[in-house]
């Protein structure tokens, strides 16, 4: 049986954990990162996600959180349909432009319609098409569960990774920092 270390040195205590630190812990957890968009009055809207987790195969379900203060959010959530694009190691510019705070969010985005109001990012390693299923409120966010109606995969496009607050591909030795 291995040894039980106590950290307590090392760990920050919970009590002074703030978001900061809280941010940089999660960040070691490496994820995918996914573009939720969707067609609301004939125009684009969308955001990126790294908190996409496969949930359901029966019913199909899928999650994200999504933070209260997003802007973006209240308008996608109307949609009948939305996208979710799992986004290639390529694709780091629109994984960025996707998530700016200004300018226009699809610049030198490759954008394809679903069904409904859903819509796709190109490049993509796998499109879902799913519509709102369940929101759970989970303190400062929101867990929304997402059924999925239709799949479409390109399996020979490997993943953009997001880890330690830098997008990374599989076996990159080398990655770029984002701003924190
Ligand atoms: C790599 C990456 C991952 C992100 N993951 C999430 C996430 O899981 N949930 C979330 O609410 N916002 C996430 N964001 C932030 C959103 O993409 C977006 O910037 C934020 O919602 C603010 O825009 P809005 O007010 O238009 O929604 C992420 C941003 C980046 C760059």
């Amino acid at each position: 049986m291995g040894e039980l270390t106590v950290i307590r040195g090392a760990a920050t205590a919970l009590e002074s954990v703030d978001g900061h630190d809280l941010r940089k812990t999660f960040g070691h957890f490496p994820s995918g990162v996914v573009a939720v968009c969707a067609q609301i009055g004939g125009k684009p809207h969308g955001l990126v996600v790294s908190t996409f987790v496969p949930v359901s195969l029966d019913p199909p379900l899928v999650s994200i959180c999504v933070q209260y203060s997003s802007e973006t959010w209240p308008r996608l959530e109307q949609a009948s349909l939305i996208g979710l694009s799992l986004l290639g190691s390529e694709q780091e510019e629109a994984a960025r432009n996707l998530s700016s705070r200004s300018g226009d969010r699809f610049r030198n985005v490759d954008l394809h319609t679903g069904d409904g109001n859903a819509a796709f990012i190109g490049g993509a390693s796998a499109w879902l098409e799913a519509s709102v299923y369940e929101q759970v409120p989970a303190g400062d966010h929101a867990v929304v569960l997402l059924r999925v109606h239709r799949l479409s995969t390109h399996p020979d496009t490997e993943p953009l990774v997001f880890h330690r607050s830098a997008f990374r591909a599989f076996g990159a030795p080398d990655s770029r920092h984002i701003a924190s």
